[in-house]
């Protein structure tokens, strides 16, 4: 069985380009912020993926990476249900270390007020937020955001690390999904 993403778009919202060249604007920007810093850049599983591998490329001081999977998602009404639970942990302590949470989209804010939460217990001597895309208008906990690459208005997005029901992550581009389709 395969799924022709073609059936489910409504619209193009960011292309490659504009993709491209805000991630090259953020890395730059980070590259400079975290400068004779110990980078550590956090990405979150799995929607996180390919804008942490863009990004990567794009930060030009040294800096090392690590995972977390956490699981949050109502698949059905294709919200956050606010119960966060850890899937996979990091796999080192970050005490006293610089971390900056690479995330795909900020919706509720629910997925990352319990992480940075958890992570603040951690001790690291610091802790921001990175996320590829921002959707201020869903907003139910209030999320410091220190880089934002877009705010998009209350639509569901897929493609460039972002799933429709696990699907449709591969695509280099942000599209808008069709409402009310379910990808089975
Ligand atoms: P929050 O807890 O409501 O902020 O949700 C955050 C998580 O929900 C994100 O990390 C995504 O995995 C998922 N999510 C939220 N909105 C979308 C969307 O439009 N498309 C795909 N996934 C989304
Ligand atoms: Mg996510």
């Amino acid at each position: 069985m395969t799924f022709a993403w073609e059936k489910y778009i409504q619209e193009k919202l960011i292309d490659e380009d504009r993709l491209s060249a805000r991630i090259q604007e953020l890395g730059a920007q980070i590259s400079k912020d975290y400068q004779d810093r110990d980078l550590l850049l956090l990405c979150i599983l799995k929607g996180g993926v390919m804008f942490l591998t863009d990004l990567m490329r794009q930060i030009t001081i040294p800096h090392e990476v690590d995972f977390l999977a956490v699981s949050s998602y109502d698949k059905g009404v294709r919200r956050s249900t606010g119960v966060v639970r850890i899937v996979k942990d990091l796999d080192k302590p970050i005490a006293g270390r610089e971390i900056l949470i690479v995330e795909d989209i900020i919706d509720s804010g629910h997925t990352l007020h319990y992480i940075t939460r958890n992570l603040a217990t951690r001790g690291p001597a610091s802790l921001r937020i990175c996320t590829l895309l921002n959707k201020p208008e869903r907003r139910e906990v209030d999320i410091a955001v220190d880089y934002i690459g877009f705010d998009i208005p209350d639509k569901f997005v897929f493609g460039f690390g972002l799933d429709v029901d696990e699907k449709f992550r591969e695509l280099p581009f942000i599209g808008v999904v069709k409402p009310g389709i379910v990808v089975e």
